[in-house]
């Protein structure tokens, strides 16, 4: 959006009743656009996006190019599945018994779908409790960190413990042996490339630094995911799926021959975190509004609300910042507030108790579980609203 839009927008949601999230549907789309065009089927992130319209609009556009969805509980795939998608893949395991009907229930239907496991343990929990005569299409992912000095060092994030072909090689066996489970292909994700930024304000120490990181995670998750398939094929199994990446890695992960997806969402919405990565180059679609409601003190202004920090390792680069108006700051001994959030204002703008801020959150996907609806913009204007997942009372955590 151009200033000229944001002021527009500003001007128009003062009629809004707010806080609201905004969508910029063309940005949006041109996100969409760069995204599927990195040249290999894209498996939407559902965790990154969670707006069922804005699933339906970005894999509608372009249906050849996306494989399917990610999806982060089981309840919300079901929901999905009810909605009329299909082809998921739940990457985060779930063994809660009050979560196995909706399991049963999602591959009764006959809709593709597979979950991911990385361990024996979860298998035999999985084998107690099931009982549909239907196989469970299950994925196993392999741990895709920097690990240094024999696993002294560990780069990356805590998921799976598999880390060698044969360790697959058991877990399938394992579920060959329960006749109930069925092998339905690989997952390994480089978390700690993907979230990497390397020119992030926040960060500045550490910059200089992820640079090497990103190589030699590069080097190694590239020779890991090769050497899995080959001896998984040597051993006479089809890897039908094998996913890896995130929006932090497009533009290697799209030329690696072992997979055949690539994982991404936030790269849709495009938060402020995304700025920070000099590999990876998309626009801002997704804000958030919150009404001017008084000035302390001249150069100040307070708002409404606010206070949506990100997950992860805390830091102020998991803190919301402000976006429009240019040039204003959060105050730094009270960040983004439970109730209210104080801004400096600098003196070319001029911000008065009823005017509007627009602001980014940190991450992609976590804002829109702060509101029920989320309102779509164009040219300035409001255009059309949805629900959130939220709002559609589909049940995450
Ligand atoms: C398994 C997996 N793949 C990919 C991603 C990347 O998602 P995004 O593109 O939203 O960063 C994530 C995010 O955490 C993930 O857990």
């Amino acid at each position: 959006m151009n200033q000229s839009k944001t002021d527009k927008l500003r001007h128009l949601l003062k009629e809004e009743h707010l806080p609201a999230v905004i969508i910029d549907l063309d940005a949006l789309d041109r996100n969409a656009e760069m995204l599927v065009n990195f040249g290999k089927p894209v498996r939407l992130a559902t965790k990154s996006i969670r707006v069922t319209e804005v699933l339906k609009r970005v894999t509608s556009r372009h249906p050849e190019k996306f494989s399917g969805f990610m999806t982060y509980s089981i309840q919300e795939t079901l929901a999905l599945a009810d909605a009329g998608f299909d082809d998921f893949l739940l990457a985060y395991p779930t063994l809660q018994t009050s979560d196995l009907s909706a399991l049963q229930k999602i591959v009764d239907t006959g809709k593709k779908f597979s979950m991911v496991v990385d361990s024996l343990a979860q298998i035999d929990l999985l084998n107690k409790n099931w009982s549909s005569s239907n196989r469970l299409g299950l994925v196993i992912e392999v741990d895709g960190s920097l690990r240094l000095l024999g696993g002294m060092i560990h780069l990356g994030v805590r998921r799976s413990g598999v880390r060698t072909p044969k360790q697959v090689l058991s877990l399938i066996e394992k579920m060959d042996s329960t006749q109930k489970f069925k092998f339905a292909g690989l997952m390994v994700y480089e978390a700690q490339v993907a979230g990497l930024t390397d020119k992030n304000p926040f960060k500045s120490l550490l910059n200089p630094i992820a640079n090497m990181v990103r190589v030699w995670s590069q080097k190694g998750v590239i020779k890991l995911r090769a050497q899995i398939k080959s001896f998984i094929q040597s051993k006479g199994y089809t890897i039908s799926l094998f996913n890896g990446g995130g929006s932090g890695n497009l533009n290697w992960i799209a030329r690696e021959e072992s997979l055949t997806e690539l994982a991404a969402g936030s790269a849709l919405y495009c938060p402020h975190l995304f700025d920070y990565y000099s590999n990876i180059h998309f626009e801002p679609a997704c804000f958030f509004a919150l009404q001017v409601t008084r000035s302390s003190d001249p150069g100040f202004v307070t708002c409404q609300g606010g206070g949506y920090v990100a997950s992860g390792e805390p830091g102020w680069d998991r803190v919301a910042v402000p976006f429009d108006p240019p040039g204003l700051k959060l105050v730094n001994t009270e960040g983004t507030g439970e109730v209210q959030t104080p801004l400096t204002v600098p003196a070319n703008v001029s911000l008065d108790p009823g005017d509007v801020v627009l602001f980014r959150h940190a991450k992609a996907g976590e804002i829109m579980e702060r509101f029920n609806e989320v309102l779509f913009v164009q040219d300035g204007k409001v255009v059309d609203r949805a629900k959130t997942y939220r709002g559609l009372g589909i049940q995450t955590y």
